[in-house]
């Protein structure tokens, strides 16, 4: 059976030469070094991270995926793109513009999300709109935080609004990790940052009542929801024993939200898998592998194909349908074919 994978990351071929345009730096380029590699660098020439052309040519990708029986591909793009701190609103929208008709792909085996300008609310909505209904879109990426907003800011539910009466799915990647000026070594702002950035982000939405005020919205959290699940009892006993701290904007508790948002399968480990099943819902886990980057899944679905008691069809294709809000009509997922 081919699976869909929600967790892909894409950059465009090339990359405008951002800070040339706007008279400032803080962006990334790419340094082509042959046909298949090219340097991530900042544009202060600080070396970001090294990437092979499948991380922007789409043969390369589909090949990739036809491989690993992946039938289709969920894009975003990679969260270091995403221009959340740039001061001038528009050069952001232009930024977020130009990966997003980037990202507008074949739509068989190519599903894009939108990046948007998320420190201009009014723009980000105008984008959002703008991806979904005339590019064709599949839905929208968003950072786990917008520079000093969790995802429960009052400046950000008109985004969240526009997303559930587009009826577009949101996935929510950490990205700008806390803590790092205490984690320069050992890669810790990935390792520990990106968790901890995961259970501040669906505290931050369940407590902040955004999905109690948008029921219908469809939210996907990477990395399994990054350590939530692990986190869950000891912030609903927070909720329980000091409401006074923890209920100050939604009353109702965090277990009613469990079962009401997605998580990707990426935890690299079956305990993990497991209990992120348990905790969420074997209904709400959908593959996400992080392709192409090193801390992903080589094969991506590997782990939930290698644990047989598990409803394969469910994780590998119908959950991501449901979160996607559509049917496999026109998508590559026949293994035939
Ligand atoms: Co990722």
């Amino acid at each position: 059976m081919r699976s869909i994978d929600v967790h892909t990351h894409l950059l465009p071929a090339e990359i405008p030469r951002w800070s040339e345009r706007f008279g400032y730096g803080g962006f990334i380029r790419l340094e082509r070094k042959d046909a298949c590699t090219a340097r991530m660098v900042r544009d202060d020439g600080t070396f970001f991270r090294d990437v092979t052309s499948n991380v922007w040519d789409p043969a390369v990708r589909i090949a990739e995926s036809n491989e690993a029986e992946v039938g289709v591909q969920v894009l975003s793009t990679v969260p270091v793109m995403f221009g959340y701190w740039i001061s001038q609103p528009r050069q952001a929208l232009d930024v977020a513009r130009f990966l997003n008709d980037a990202c507008a792909r074949d739509r068989r085996k190519l599903l894009g999300l939108c990046t948007l300008p998320l420190q201009a609310p009014d723009l980000a909505v105008e984008e959002l709109t703008r991806c979904v209904r005339d590019l064709g879109l599949a839905g929208v990426q968003i950072g786990s935080h917008v520079g000093r907003w969790n995802l429960d800011a009052p400046e950000l539910f008109p985004v969240f609004a526009r997303a559930a009466e587009l009826g577009c799915p949101v996935f929510v990647h950490p990205w700008d990790m806390m803590g790092q000026e205490r984690m320069q070594k050992y890669w810790l702002p990935w390792l520990v940052g990106m968790p901890a950035e995961g259970a501040q982000a669906i505290s931050s939405v369940i407590f902040g009542g955004v999905l109690e005020r948008l029921p219908e919205l469809r939210l996907c959290f990477a990395h399994g929801g990054g350590a939530f699940a692990f986190t869950f009892g000891r912030i609903q006993h927070g909720f329980e024993s000091r409401p006074d701290l923890c209920g100050v904007d939604n009353p109702r508790p965090p277990r009613d939200y469990l079962g009401k948002f997605w998580v990707d399968s990426l935890v690299h480990d079956e305990l993990a898998l497991r209990l992120v099943l348990r905790r969420f819902g074997d209904d709400k886990v959908v593959v996400g592998s992080d392709y192409p980057f090193p801390l992903g899944e080589d094969r991506p679905g590997a782990l939930i194909r290698s644990l047989a008691d598990l409803p394969q069809a469910k994780l590998l294709v119908s959950n991501a349908l449901a979160w996607l809000g559509r049917s496999s009509e026109g998508l590559d997922l026949d293994a035939s074919a």
